[in-house]
């Protein structure tokens, strides 16, 4: 039976350790944290998220702006606000949540994001320093699930990952990460012929497809680690992962659990990435 690992615990140990980093900067050197946070629209789901992120700012000490910006703004009224806020000295990371009304680009709008304040990491900039290797900011939720495969004890060096997901978000980012990390990786989707017989050779498991229960036991390594990134309804309308859960923790020795799984880290590292922002700009390490 595989043993939890317990997203919310982790995420609480990383948003300590931004304030406990936060703190000592605001009394050792007058530093304020902001983050903005620009939500257009009434996507519920996406209001969930704003909140959930501002309420981490008042958690760890930053200051947060939210921009609540009507279903019906112009592409250029949401450019000139996201031009404004790359000027704005209070704010050292800002925060567009996806996804954005159709009538507006969206690829428009993260590239116009000054790449030093794009905590997200979504900016080409900062994705061609996650190919290369070389970044400040890691994405979201990516990088809290590297943090959650490290709190496991897993040396992630020459094992068989397998990332099912090639989002632009999570699955190609992630998978960088854990090639950075020594790992072998292979990416799956939605076209990928024999997909149980790679996720059988997989001894690390990260699933981000967005389909629910996708992934059942029978095609789990025993003793794999196994990261859900999913989250999902199921027929009851209850919460679920992209992993069956019940089936897979019979076979997996690590496995997450969703809703507290992966979803609390990845606002714990839009905190980090806000904070790390904040003190490039500041000239500090
Ligand atoms: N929508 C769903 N996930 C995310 C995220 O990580 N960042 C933003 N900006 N929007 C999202």
């Amino acid at each position: 039976m595989a043993q939890i690992i317990n997203g919310k615990e982790v995420s609480a140990t990383v948003k300590a350790e931004v304030a406990q980093e936060t703190a000592r900067l605001r009394d050792e050197r007058g530093l304020k944290v902001g983050l903005a946070v620009v939500i257009v629209g009434n996507n519920s789901a996406s209001r969930v998220y704003v909140n959930n992120k501002k309420k981490a700012c008042e958690e760890v000490g930053f200051q947060s702006f939210e921009y609540a910006l009507d279903e019906n703004v112009t592409q250029e009224q949401l450019l000139d606000l996201v031009s404004v806020l790359n000027r704005d000295d209070r704010v050292n990371g800002i925060l567009v949540q996806l996804p954005l009304p159709a009538h507006i680009d969206e690829t428009a709008v993260i590239n116009a994001i000054a790449p030093e304040k794009d905590v997200d990491a979504f900016h080409p900039v900062n994705v061609g320093h996650i190919m290369i290797g070389n970044y400040s900011f890691l994405p979201c939720t990516p990088a809290g699930v590297m943090r959650l495969i490290e709190s496991t004890g897993t040396d992630i060096t020459g094992k068989q990952c397998v990332v099912i997901g090639r989002s632009n978000i999570v699955g190609k980012p992630q998978a960088m990460l854990l090639l950075q990390k020594n790992g072998t990786v292979t990416i799956c989707h939605s076209k990928t012929k024999n997909l149980k017989e790679i996720c059988l050779s997989a001894d690390i498991l990260v699933v981000a497809i967005g389909k629910a229960k996708f992934i059942n036991g029978d095609m789990i390594k025993e003793g794999a680690v196994v990261i859900d990134v999913g989250m999902n309804r199921d027929e009851n309308g209850k919460l679920c992962g992209d992993v069956d859960f019940e089936s897979a923790e019979k076979k997996a020795s690590y496995i997450t659990p969703v809703p507290g799984g992966v979803g609390p880290m990845t606002i714990s590292m839009l905190m980090k990435n806000t904070l790390t922002a904040a003190k490039q700009q500041a000239g500090i390490e």
